[in-house]
């Protein structure tokens, strides 16, 4: 039996044995602190270190392509030992759960949620309103202003009601901003124009009180005109009484990449009172990636949620995968990758173990 199958088959009696009911804290081995960290046999999970920090650890997941085949059971297995939080990759993007203007496919998405209700999961709902991966029917037709906010309140109400009670917490607005803190050109500001925005915060919090309302974006995590112009949409939200609870800090970065004013920054979201989460970390490198690049990104994992961990707020943080066998980085970025914390084959990187020991 390879090592990679044996730390798989160890790691599928502690999956069973939570879907049975029982605690995965006391499936491990007892954590003195006296031993050099060893992930390989060492399988105290990130989830359960994270925990007892009051954290909450997660990895996306696209069910679409990463559950099948015989990497199946490694994946999913591995998913559900180390994390607590899911991210459905893709299957709640418009695209996916509302392809005809009256038809609504929930059961890929149902599944991610009955997977992770199933070992203990909490689930990030990914996303309401964007201005990518929108269904043809709906880019392709010929709408008016009103027409477009109808469009937008059925979607909002009939997905935050379809999940009302199984989510955490939703990005309700995604990646709304440019570079220069204007709202982006695309099809909801097009056809709505900026109240857009509020309208999808409203509408969701009137079809679940209580879930977490998030904005979610990427280029916010330090202090630059995009975050400052979140800032200041935040506050007149606040200041109208329009529902916000808190913002995702996407976090792609590149190698070396870390901003040096994320913590000022996360301190500046949360003295508003707001959740700030760390919503699709991953660190890319150029290929092949080299020991020195892998350990510079270890220390970049470490200082991302060491920082997170200075500040209550920042109580939840999702990678965007887990292993480097399945990251959207791959198409995204040609010539990039090694992103995430586990290898191609399911070994645990330098940035797993650094991140297994600031957890500790
Ligand atoms: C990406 C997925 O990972 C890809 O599989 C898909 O082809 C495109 O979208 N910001 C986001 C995510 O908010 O939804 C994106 O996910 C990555 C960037």
């Amino acid at each position: 039996m390879s090592a990679v199958v044996r730390h798989a088959v160890s790691l599928l009696l502690i999956v069973a044995a939570v879907a049975c009911g029982s605690d995965s804290q006391q499936t491990t081995a007892p954590d003195t602190g006296q031993q050099p960290i060893q992930p390989a046999t060492d399988t105290t999970s990130l989830r359960t270190l994270a925990s007892g920090k009051g954290r909450l650890i997660g990895s996306a997941v696209d069910r679409g392509f990463r559950y099948s085949g015989s990497d199946g059971v490694t994946f999913k297995t591995m998913l559900a030992h180390e994390f607590s939080v899911l991210t459905p990759e893709n299957d709640m993007k418009h695209e996916r759960i509302h392809p005809g203007r009256d038809v609504y496919r929930f059961e890929p998405a149902d599944s991610l949620v009955t997977f992770a209700e199933a070992n203990g999961m909490k689930v990030r709902g990914h996303t309401l309103i964007w201005h990518q991966q929108l269904a043809t029917w709906l880019t392709s037709g010929t709408w008016t202003a009103d027409q477009a906010r109808a469009l937008l309140v059925d979607h909002v109400t009939n997905v935050v009601s379809h999940y009302r009670g199984h989510v955490l917490e939703w990005d309700v607005v995604n990646e709304a901003l440019g570079d220069n803190g204007a709202l982006r050109p695309g099809f909801w500001f097009d056809h709505i124009g900026r109240d857009y925005v509020e309208l999808a915060f409203r509408t969701a919090r009137a079809a679940d009180p209580s879930v977490g309302l998030f904005y979610n974006d990427y280029n916010i995590e330090g202090i630059n005109a995009k975050s400052d112009s979140l800032y200041a949409l935040v506050r007149d939200f606040q200041a109208r009484g329009v529902p916000i609870d808190g913002i995702g800090l996407e976090s792609h970065f590149q190698l070396g990449g870390i901003p040096s004013t994320l913590g000022s920054n996360i301190a500046r979201f949360a003295a508003l009172g707001l959740k700030v989460h760390i919503t699709e970390l991953d660190i890319r490198m150029p290929l092949p990636s080299t020991t020195a690049q892998l350990q510079t990104q270890a220390q970049n994992y470490r200082d991302v949620v060491s920082t997170c961990l200075g500040f209550p707020a920042c109580d939840v943080v999702v990678m965007w995968g887990f292993t480097d066998k399945e990251s959207w980085i791959t198409n995204a970025f040609p010539g990039w990758g090694a992103a995430l914390v586990f290898d191609a084959a399911y070994q645990p990187k330098p940035a797993y173990t650094s991140l297994h020991d600031l957890l500790k």
